[in-house]
């Protein structure tokens, strides 16, 4: 832990910095639970420039917890569409039907019962809790990590059950327990401008003369993740059949990425050749001939995930008419209602592609 000196230091040096700049955003200074923890479960997905325009789409469908709460699923994916991890789309309507239903619309007012809606951690929590009703707890995520590991110098790993007590206990220490709101938007700002993860402008930090990290020159290092990364890769080929201005798509239901999101029907390999698909499940399925010819092949498009990293191949067909008996698992569309239904970014830059010419 850090002295008592430093504490105090720390905080008054951070206030006075947070004073000094200017970052309007439209949550800042908000005390509505229901907007506060919109904003940030958004953010958590993103980085504040691109998250704005969905908050503000947000809360332009749905003014008030009850109004997400009572809205189709399909609607909230759609609004979600872009924002990744559509697990937290799932949860963001839950934990509003959770306060609409158990709460009466009304956010809970402690910490420990704000932890107990869908998707809400302890970051979400303490900032809701301390944003919305002024409580001090202080909060912790990527930014706070960085910041915390570097002026303590500590290099124990952010991601082990250590790293975790261990800056836990240290945020609370330094949070401004007077001001929590005040101290916790400082300390979320100065993560975004000052504390940057590459190449932060440390002679004109205002801990420059406290920062083990810098005293040291362990800035670039710190914080210390003890798991690396591992990225596999998946091949996903598409299949986009029309007829008649019709197609034919699909729900992901499995517990894998991008759950309740559209495509079109799928076979995934593990390499990009593949050329076996008319002795597939899926053509058998669809009661295709095997003889249909690609009429356009598009991709590979590429989309980055966390932990994989998805290839897309899109194969478009021409067919007579609607397959017979059509599988319950598929959904005809007319190609004008594409933009009716949420697809993972990947699908999203295929159906983009100007040179798209089946769909003309
Ligand atoms: N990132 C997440 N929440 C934030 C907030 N309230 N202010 C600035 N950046 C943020």
């Amino acid at each position: 832990m850090v002295s008592s000196a430093f504490e105090t230091i720390f905080r008054e040096r951070l206030l006075l910095w947070a004073a000094g700049i200017h970052r309007p955003m439209p949550w800042k200074g908000e005390k509505n639970p229901y907007l506060v923890w919109l904003s940030e479960i958004i953010l958590q997905q993103t980085r504040v420039e691109q998250g704005l325009p969905y908050f503000e789409k947000f809360k332009a469908a749905y003014p008030r917890v009850e109004d997400l709460a009572a809205a189709p699923p399909d609607e909230v994916m759609k609004l979600w569409e872009g924002l990744g991890y559509y697990s937290r789309a799932r949860n963001l309507q839950a934990a509003a039907q959770v306060v609409s239903q158990q709460w009466n619309g009304q956010f809970p007012t402690r910490y420990e019962e704000l932890l107990r809606l869908p998707g809400v951690g302890p970051y979400t929590a303490a900032a809701i809790a301390s944003f919305a009703f002024g409580l001090p707890h202080a909060v912790l995520d990527g930014n706070v990590f960085r910041i915390l590991a570097r002026i303590s110098g500590s290099d124990t790993p952010i991601d082990t059950t250590p790293g975790k007590k261990f800056f836990s206990a240290l945020a609370e220490q330094l949070l401004d327990k007077e001001r929590p709101a005040h101290y916790n938007q400082a300390i979320m700002d100065f993560g975004a401008l000052q504390c940057v993860p590459k190449n932060p402008d440390c002679p004109r930090c205002p801990f420059v003369d406290s920062c083990v990290a810098y005293q040291s020159s362990t800035v670039e290092q710190l914080p210390v993740k003890a798991k690396k990364l591992v990225r596999k890769d998946r091949y996903f080929h598409y299949f986009v059949f029309q007829w008649e201005n019709q197609l034919l798509i699909q729900k992901r239901t499995d517990k894998d990425i991008w759950q309740e999101l559209y495509e079109f029907p799928l076979i995934e390999t593990a390499q990009l050749d593949y050329t076996g698909w008319q002795a597939s499940g899926l053509w058998q399925d669809l009661g295709l001939p095997g003889s249909l010819p690609v009429q356009r092949t598009a991709g590979p498009f590429r989309q980055q995930l966390t932990h994989q990293r998805i290839i897309g191949i899109f194969r478009e067909f021409r067919l007579a008419k609607t397959p017979f008996p059509l599988p319950d698992a598929y959904l005809v569309i007319n190609r004008k209602n594409l933009s009716k239904f949420a697809f993972p970014k990947l699908i999203d830059c295929y159906l983009r592609d100007i040179s798209l010419n089946l769909f003309e």
